[in-house]
């Protein structure tokens, strides 16, 4: 079990419907560490939801702000951190997350992503044209190098929350 010693920040990475938000948040309380969601950040920043930011100043724009929020968050107090699914891809952003903080890759098949990411589309501006599925296949399959290389996998069928938690703490 835990021994409630963590010296670092532990972050979330994974793709759109993982589950990064909902897991981190019981994660944090569950820890009881603060919790901070990446895009909420930028939001907050940016005075726009992360959709629109990505919409009105396109996703260059969005990935140059995730990147400086997540190294900011990545270096800062010890909390748990939930990024979103791009952020991990960029590799200046990846060696500084494994270096800092211990990572976890929320790693869930299609299936699950489709149907959680089905919920509230308008904030998945990466999913918006074509269709859901193939996307995400694609996604994956690009994004996949990338995941496998932080610290920690948790395989995420669509249990409950509350087991994927359990499973993270076991393993940090
Ligand atoms: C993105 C994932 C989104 C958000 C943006 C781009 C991606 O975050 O950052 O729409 O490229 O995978 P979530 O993973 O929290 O949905």
């Amino acid at each position: 079990p835990f021994d409630g010693r963590l010296d670092r920040p532990v972050v979330l990475v994974g793709l759109m419907g993982a589950g990064k938000s909902t897991v981190g948040r019981r994660l944090a309380r569950r820890l009881g560490l603060p919790f901070v969601d990446s895009d909420s950040e930028i939001e907050d920043a940016a005075g726009l939801s992360a959709g629109e930011v990505f919409q009105r100043f396109g996703e260059h724009d969005f990935r140059d702000g995730e990147r400086r929020v997540v190294a900011r968050l990545a270096t800062g107090p010890v909390r748990v951190i939930a990024t979103g699914g791009g952020a991990f891809v960029n590799e200046e952003t990846r060696a500084l997350l494994n270096d800092k903080c211990i990572t976890v890759w929320l790693d869930a098949p299609v299936g699950l992503l489709a149907e959680r990411t089905a919920r509230r589309p308008e904030t998945r501006p990466m999913l918006k044209d074509g269709n859901r599925s193939e996307t995400l296949a694609r996604l994956i399959d690009e994004r996949r190098p990338a995941y496998a290389e932080a610290h920690i996998r948790i395989a995420s069928e669509g249990g409950a929350h509350h087991e994927v938690v359990e499973r993270i703490i076991a393993a940090l």
